[in-house]
């Protein structure tokens, strides 16, 4: 229900929660407001520490924020904390600032009551498949009490990457940004922000996202849309009762910043936009671009968009806002709104008052506008000539999208009339192993076998030049997804809506400066065609990265054969691989 007069009523609900000056100590000094850390150590399944002795909450009974007309969604209370699996503690969990050429060594320590794997992702994890995380495809996963230490060497990669849990749905809470800086002595491809934010948009359940799972996993139905979406684990104004709790970011005026946003949401495409200033994009998955200018952005789950701005607007607050982009017609979507607050150093408080002054609100774009997306995602371009694989050796085709099991009536078979939703990749559905491991056959080299197993399995010879076409298809509905590929980035050469023409649509695509994505939204309805180069043997997932669709089975492996020279195989696996 939207109130006559939206603003009204914000600015009435909001006078109780209204914010006092800050002091200048606050202000200026980040530790005295908590900051992050980089440690070697993460141990899953603290609780999360937002209980009544202290810490963070969300919040309870109290007079709501209505929606704002066109431009804000319903708000939905949101609550409950407790039993949430997270990393040390924290939600969102630690951020891992490290160099391009370091090796990492992160002990993990399961101490949650789920089996848990934690993945890299967008680190291509040369030689290391073992460390990539995703559950019976390269490890077994660590269980309760247990402990695995990842290994990794980061090669030639810098900028924003993130780190999530890759077992059932625990990265709804398990999730945090690594962030790579250029090596030692390099800089990046523009001058020094004065300031480096990471921004992890999340999706929030007021019930345990398990038990979420569990539901949809029996009924068949869709799973339940999630209740918040967060900005660095907190909603926002806009939800009742959290605006004590909005995260600030404090900038002083002139200065510019660089954001790394991430799109961690469980379910959901994201639109984002900073109120009153201009964002220049700058690079996306760890992967630099030609800088482009845009009010708006839209992350697909698993992509991650750094853009600089300037601090230029008159010193005041202003609100970073998300919401989703919902592609699919008809489907029910979380529509509220996540908002922090970007706040000059220098914002006048109306100081007879002694409060803080409301946020300036944003426009965002219409849940459904494709238009703006696409605008979007077609600007990407590296930034300059790049070495796109021309003569093609595996020219793959594969539909991407939804289908349903018909079944009989009954509790479960409650998707659309009386069936039970799947996804798949060609028809085939994924279905993970349940107690061994695909890996170990490139050790073996009966990469054949994997076929007999796994329907849903492309085999690869090392240092072969691979097209894959990914094309949506509408035996449901049609629907964006963001289809990511381990240990690989690749290059973008081309993508459009409607079905896939070789002859039309080949001619069109860019082999001068095609981006470099690890994960691509295939628009709603159409298709995206990506090419690699096959030269990191493993088995790697690809999969949409919307977890609902992956547990549907929108998911195949691709297994990479070892080449025959030296540094062309894979370690072999580390004596801690935790057993199945
Ligand atoms: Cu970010 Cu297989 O996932």
């Amino acid at each position: 229900m939207l109130s006559p007069n939206p603003d009204e009523e914000i600015e009435d609900s909001r006078k109780d929660n209204r914010l006092l000056c800050r002091d200048e100590e606050w202000v200026n000094n980040p530790e005295a407001r908590g900051s992050v850390g980089a440690p070697s150590n993460l141990t899953v399944g603290e609780p999360f520490p937002g209980n009544s002795s202290g810490g963070r909450t969300y919040c309870c009974q109290c007079a709501g924020i209505r929606g704002r007309g066109q431009v804000w969604g319903t708000p939905r209370e949101v609550k409950g904390i407790h039993n949430r699996i997270t990393v040390n503690g924290q939600y969102p969990g630690p951020t891992l600032e490290v160099r391009d050429g370091d090796t990492l060594a992160i002990k993990v320590m399961n101490s949650a009551r789920y089996n848990v794997t934690i993945h890299w992702h967008g680190i291509r994890q040369i030689g290391t498949p073992w460390a990539d995380g995703p559950e019976y495809v390269t490890q077994c996963p660590i269980q309760p009490g247990a402990t695995y230490t990842y290994k990794f060497t980061i090669e030639n990669q810098d900028g924003t990457l993130w780190w999530h849990a890759h077992s059932r749905w625990l990265r709804a809470t398990v999730f945090g940004a690594l962030i790579i800086y250029p090596k030692l002595g390099t800089s990046y491809p523009f001058a020094q922000p004065q300031l480096e934010i990471p921004i992890l948009l999340g999706e929030w359940w007021n019930r345990d996202p398990i038990d979420v799972l569990r539901q949809a996993t029996f009924t068949g139905a869709a799973p339940n849309i999630s209740d918040a979406y967060t900005i660095n684990g907190q909603p926002g104004d806009l939800y009742r009762c959290s605006s004590k709790d909005t995260v600030n970011f404090f900038v002083n005026s002139g200065d510019t910043v660089l954001l790394r946003i991430i799109n961690a949401a469980l379910n959901q495409q994201l639109f984002f936009t900073v109120a009153n200033h201009r964002l220049t994009v700058v690079g996306a998955d760890a992967a630099y671009t030609k800088p482009f200018s845009t009010r708006t952005l839209m992350l697909g789950p698993g992509q991650t968009t750094d853009v600089l701005f300037t601090a230029d607007q008159t010193p005041g607050r202003y609100y970073v806002a998300a919401r989703a982009y919902a592609s699919a017609p008809n489907a029910p979507f979380d529509n509220t709104t996540a908002t922090a607050v970007l706040e000059y150093k220098s914002a006048p408080c109306i100081s007879n008052k002694g409060f803080l002054s409301k946020p300036n609100l944003p426009r965002l774009p219409a849940y459904n506008d494709s238009a703006t997306a696409t605008a979007f995602t077609t600007h990407f371009r590296s930034p300059s000539n790049v070495k796109v694989p021309t003569q093609i050796d595996e020219n793959l085709f594969f539909t991407v999208g939804f289908g349903f099991f018909n079944c009989n009536p009954g509790p479960q078979c409650q998707g659309p009339n009386n069936t039970r939703f799947a996804a798949s990749m060609n028809n085939v559905s994924f279905c993970t192993p349940k107690n061994d491991l695909l890996t170990p056959s490139i050790l073996s080299g009966y990469t054949e076998r994997l076929h007999h197993r796994l329907p849903s399995c492309s085999t690869n010879k090392f240092g072969s030049k691979v097209q894959i076409v990914l094309q949506d298809t509408a035996i449901f509905s049609v629907e964006d997804h963001p289809m990511h590929l381990h240990g690989y980035s690749f290059y973008v050469v081309g993508q459009g809506f409607g079905n896939f023409n070789p002859r039309r649509d080949t001619a069109k695509f860019n082999f001068i400066d095609p981006p470099k994505r690890n994960t691509i939204d295939v628009p709603v309805g159409g298709w995206a065609v990506i090419r690699f180069v096959a030269d990191n043997p493993g088995v790697w997932l690809m999969h949409c990265h919307i977890d609902a669709h992956l547990t549907w089975g929108l998911a195949m492996a691709f297994a990479v054969e070892n080449g025959a020279g030296e540094l062309q195989s894979i370690n072999p696996p580390p004596e801690d691989l935790p057993p199945c």
